[in-house]
């Protein structure tokens, strides 16, 4: 059953409950016919606290269905005040989570397990520590990621040590059940890898990925005293049992994204979801009573100079309902290209003829045109600009302008600049064609239909190609303990 929901703010082609708080994708894993992903989940409300993990799974990444809250915090227990972050793998007909036992009289979260026999419905928490201490020199620790590699399993545990450094810390088992410590993958003095973006003094979420000799290290910076937290991709290789990293980047250009978790697919895919919080002040957040989404899946691959790409993943070409927009001229002002639904998947390729700061797209989100969200072309930076200044007349709705590196905007590069935006009601993300993303949340108050322009203010003008399609709603099934608002 689809259902739309009444508040025009919540996702439809974006996995979340229709209340209360998420964060973090967790427990990702292709078991058994289905794609398990769970999540960050405070079933009490749309704040922060009881940490549980939620649960979605899939046969096919677009007919959904929620099952039973996975992960429930045990009173007394090691993770009586919370299940933080983890992984799940598939070890034959057992689906076995790692996760982060929190209690709120201990400053790490050791690492824990709990297992489910008959395909993720019900789970059974090991009652006791898989790994009850941090090694020593360790001031911060969580978020186990745990991988099979030739005949063994191996583990990173995010962390901040004495030092001074940030690390993600290796483990290694033959049976899921002796760990050995291996010491730190990578351990690293937090350095500021692009401007407003820190390493952080602690790395949560640690993941991996690797092919072809060449390996990917994504982490969660988390900085107590800055606050802004962002992902960070560290590429390089591994030589026996450390990570030799190459400069890091941002993982994704938006400031509503964070928590990746990967999932190895059994065709050999990459796939990942991340956390996007919300970007509008607590009151309106708890007046609406959820707070959080997961990003699409994205297919995830390492380029041959090791950058790290992102699109979103190929099945969800089947969410394309009916083609809304399609669009091909040369403007020198303004162009209205057509309209969409508060859903829908964009393609652009964009052609301005003279170095013009104020060519791009438009989507406009109320009647009178004063709500908009705007991509320019910054031809001077070789940047793409996504401005949300406007996107709400909502003041309590946050602003600001964010830049994504697009080396084809520069004025004299000959190339048309592509992208591709998925625009889900009050999420939006922008694919590049190198594989860069752009995530970030706007609360348009006007209702659909939402109109397209393409526009310029240069002399030359602005060529466009645009095709737009409605989306369709994931298919749902929710929990039957749930009812829809
Ligand atoms: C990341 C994080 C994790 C932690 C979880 C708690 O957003 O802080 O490090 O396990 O969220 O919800």
């Amino acid at each position: 059953m689809s259902v739309m929901p009444a508040d025009p703010h919540l996702p439809v082609a974006h996995l979340r409950p229709p209340s209360n708080w998420i964060n973090d994708p967790n427990g990702l894993a292709f078991h058994n016919g289905h794609y398990h992903v769970c999540f960050q989940y405070n079933p009490y409300g749309p704040e922060h606290a009881h940490m549980h993990w939620g649960h979605f799974r899939s046969p096919d990444l677009l007919t959904w269905e929620e099952l039973p809250v996975a992960l429930t915090p045990t009173p007394g227990a090691d993770d009586a005040d919370g299940c933080f972050s983890g992984n799940a793998v598939s070890d034959g007909d057992r689906l076995i989570a790692f996760y982060s036992a929190f209690r709120t009289d201990r400053w790490a979260q050791p690492v824990t397990t709990a297992e489910s026999r008959d395909n993720g419905v019900t789970w059974t928490p090991r009652g006791s520590l898989l790994i009850p201490e941090p090694p020593d020199g360790a001031t911060m620790y969580r978020d186990p990621y745990v991988w099979r590699e030739a005949d063994r399993w191996r583990m990173l545990v995010g962390s901040a040590q004495a030092n001074g450094r940030a690390a993600a810390l290796l483990y290694e088992s033959a049976d899921l059940e002796e760990w050995e410590y291996r010491g730190p993958f990578l351990a690293r003095v937090p350095q500021p890898v692009a401007p407003g973006a820190d390493t952080g003094l602690g790395w949560e979420c640690p993941q991996y990925l690797h092919a072809n000799g060449r390996g990917a290290l994504l982490i969660g910076a988390w900085d107590p005293e800055l606050g802004p937290r962002r992902t960070v991709v560290y590429p390089g290789r591994e030589q026996d049992g450390r990570f030799l990293a190459e400069a890091p980047s941002l993982l994704d250009h938006g400031p509503d994204f964070y928590a990746p978790a990967l999932l190895p697919a059994p065709d050999g895919r990459w796939l990942l979801w991340g956390w996007s919080w919300e970007a509008r002040d607590p009151e309106w957040v708890r007046e609406s009573g959820w707070a959080g989404l997961l990003t699409l899946p994205r297919e995830v691959t390492l380029a041959e100079d090791g950058s790290l790409r992102q699109q979103p993943a190929a099945e969800l070409l089947a969410l394309r309902d009916e083609r809304a927009v399609t669009a091909t001229g040369r403007t020198t002002a303004t162009a209205v290209l057509g309209t969409v639904s508060p859903s829908f998947d964009l393609t652009a390729r964009l052609e301005p003829r003279a170095a013009d700061t104020t060519a791009g797209l438009r989507l406009v989100t109320s009647a009178d045109g004063a709500e908009y969200l705007d991509i320019r072309i910054d031809p001077d930076a070789g940047e793409l600009v996504v401005d949300r200044d406007h996107a709400s007349l909502d003041p309590r709705a946050h602003g600001g302008t964010f830049r994504i590196p697009c080396p084809e905007a520069t004025a004299a590069s000959g190339v048309p600049v592509e992208l591709r935006l998925v625009v889900d009601r009050s999420v939006a993300e922008l694919y590049l064609p190198s594989g860069r993303t752009l995530t970030l949340r706007f609360y348009p108050t006007g209702g659909a239909p939402w109109q397209i322009e393409a526009r310029t203010g240069g002399t030359g003008g602005l060529g466009y190609s645009v095709g737009a399609w409605n989306l369709r709603p994931y298919t749902m099934r929710y929990a039957a303990s749930r009812r829809h608002p």
